[in-house]
């Protein structure tokens, strides 16, 4: 759905993207992450057509942005990191220009912005001036206007920044709805936890070049080391954190404050389903095993170097 191939960007003497590589495919929510100044901006411009490579290749929907433009905004919707401002404008008349601009017939005009209200959840809004709604608002405003022509894809240039804890969760509540509607979306953010729950997928980009794109699954599994799984036993806990703490492959074994036995892997040990077995084999019940969760921002920090532009 989005391809690009060794996409560069030069301003001046800065390189703002190095040679930049990156696959999309269609119903894919693609989180790409990276700190401030580290491309992601530049990229999405790109990919909306409104800034041209200085060398490589970008596709969008099988469009190339070099010459093909025109139809790859009539696939998009491009969702920019500053609204902006629309002084003397109501919600309506906002979605009424937009909907004129994307070529949406009056007739059709009423029903296809009644629905992209409804999505959004901002009915309660429809007569209010736009520069007075709160910055929740205004992003959910900007969804719907990019909404009207039912774009397959979406590009959402940090959608959820500046929003508080409420606002950021109504967003991506709204998120996941588009993505059940199958549209495919690329969303930055350089909060890596914010997108777990939404994104399939996550390019991590700093300084222009991109360290990983994959599955998000992929991206922690490379950052976990030295893992912690914690097992709760139906007995004999104590024997059991002492016996595995022997084991080849642990680190160390202890109880934890809830009565688990806590069993930290040797880093080269990326397996744990010797942990259960070795119990078993010994004639250990377990009632539970779990893996600890690893923490998004601290695998964020190992995987990029910290360097910001
Ligand atoms: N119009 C421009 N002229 C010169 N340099 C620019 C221009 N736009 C961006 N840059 C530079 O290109 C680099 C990448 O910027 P970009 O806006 O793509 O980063 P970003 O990842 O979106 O950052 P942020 O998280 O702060 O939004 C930065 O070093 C920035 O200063
Ligand atoms: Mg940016």
């Amino acid at each position: 759905m989005i391809e690009t191939r060794y996409l560069t960007k030069t301003y001046g003497k800065l390189t703002a993207l190095k040679e930049l590589n990156l696959t999309i495919d269609q119903g894919d929510i693609y989180g790409f992450i990276g700190p401030n100044g580290a491309g992601k901006t530049t990229t999405i411009r790109i990919l909306a057509t409104l800034l041209r490579p200085t060398s490589g290749q970008a596709f969008v929907c099988g469009l190339s942005v070099n010459g093909q433009a025109r139809e790859i905004r009539r696939k998009i919707g491009y969702v920019p990191d500053e609204f902006g401002t629309y002084e003397d404008m109501t919600v309506t008349e906002y979605l009424e220009f937009f909907g004129a601009l994307y070529g949406i017939p009056p007739k059709e005009r009423k029903t296809v912005i009644q629905g992209v209200l409804d999505l959004t959840d901002l009915n309660f809004k429809e007569h209010a001036q736009v520069d007075s709604l709160s910055r929740g608002m205004r992003q959910r405003l900007a969804l719907s206007r990019v909404l009207l022509h039912d774009p397959q894809v979406l590009l959402l240039d940090e959608p959820a920044s500046g929003l508080d804890p409420r606002a950021r969760i109504e967003i991506r509540e709204l998120l996941k709805e588009l993505r059940n509607m199958g549209k495919t979306i690329l969303i930055s953010s350089h909060i890596l936890s914010e997108l777990r729950e939404l994104c399939n997928k996550v390019g991590i980009i700093e300084q222009g070049s991109l360290l990983f794109s994959g599955p998000l699954s992929e991206a922690i599994a490379r950052v976990r080391k030295g893992d912690v799984v914690r097992v709760r036993l139906r007995e004999g806990s104590e024997g059991a954190a002492a016996l595995l703490a022997e084991h080849d492959f642990v680190n160390a074994a202890q109880l934890d404050e809830e009565g688990f036995v806590e069993v930290r892997l040797r880093e080269q040990i990326d397996d744990y389903t010797f942990v259960p077995e070795f119990l078993v084999s010994k004639g250990y019940k377990i009632l539970e095993l779990r893996e600890e969760d690893v923490d998004l921002e601290d695998a964020f920090m190992k995987l990029t170097r910290g360097q910001v532009s």
